[in-house]
């Protein structure tokens, strides 16, 4: 046995989904509808999907922040996880999109604990920072313009709690921040986000291997 992460063909991603996932009825459905849209791939997968809803319980978690919310996969698996007063700040730029994820939020009961902000999210941002928010925020999940990950991550530290976490999606990129005849804009701001963070003394980080790579890095 190696002492590297294992990887993962089909039979094994099989195994792993029907011995872990407990994906509740309106995220099935919410992700089942999604996957006819042409940008489905947007999604995040359903595993990452119960990680993110465990970490929320971890860190008995209130508040939350999301850039980069689509059809609303990911906000309900934060949501679900926030007790019922919690708060979780949805940032994106689509109405259209984001529609699908009101109505499944509000089947899920989650609605409420939800406040959707259509803006670019360096705007909604600044504005929590400006309003006096820093250290508010237990929890952020970034995963919108890949170009602005580092403006994100930073607003971010400022706006989460000590102890508190920021999550980051795709830092895998496909595989491509590994491949050095890869040199697309977003690819090459994931490599830098991806750099910053393993230099940062202001965190504690784990880049885990699920979907198409989740950053975890808690605010020291
Ligand atoms: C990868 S998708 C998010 C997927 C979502 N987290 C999920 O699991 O279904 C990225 C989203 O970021 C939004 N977006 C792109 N640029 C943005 C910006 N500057 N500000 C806010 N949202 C933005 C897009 O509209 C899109 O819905």
């Amino acid at each position: 046995m190696s002492n590297r992460t294992i990887a993962l063909d089909d039979r094994l991603h099989a195994y792993l989904l029907e011995h872990s996932l407990r994906e509740d009825p309106v995220r099935r459905r919410l992700r089942e509808y999604t996957a006819s849209h042409e940008l489905a791939r947007m999604q995040i997968a359903p595993e990452q999907g119960q990680l993110m809803s465990l970490l929320v319980e971890l860190l008995a978690a209130r508040n939350a922040i999301e850039i980069g919310t689509f059809t609303g996969y990911s906000a309900l698996c934060i949501a679900q996880a926030l007790p019922a007063d919690g708060e979780l700040i949805c940032c994106d730029l689509s109405e259209e999109w984001t529609a699908v994820g009101i109505s499944y939020w509000e089947e899920a009961g989650v609605r409420h604990k939800i406040d959707l902000r259509i803006a670019p999210a360096l705007e909604t941002l600044d504005g929590l920072l400006a309003e006096g928010r820093a250290g508010d925020f237990d929890l952020a999940f970034i995963d919108a313009d890949k170009g602005h990950y580092l403006d994100y991550y930073r607003r971010c530290l400022a706006l989460v709690r000590r102890g508190g976490l920021i999550l980051f999606d795709n830092t895998l990129w496909g595989g491509s921040v590994a491949d050095p005849q890869d040199c697309e804009p977003d690819t090459l701001a994931i490599r830098d986000l991806n750099d910053a963070l393993h230099h940062d003394p202001a965190i504690t980080l784990s880049l885990v291997p699920i979907g198409d790579g989740l950053t975890l890095a808690r605010k020291r």
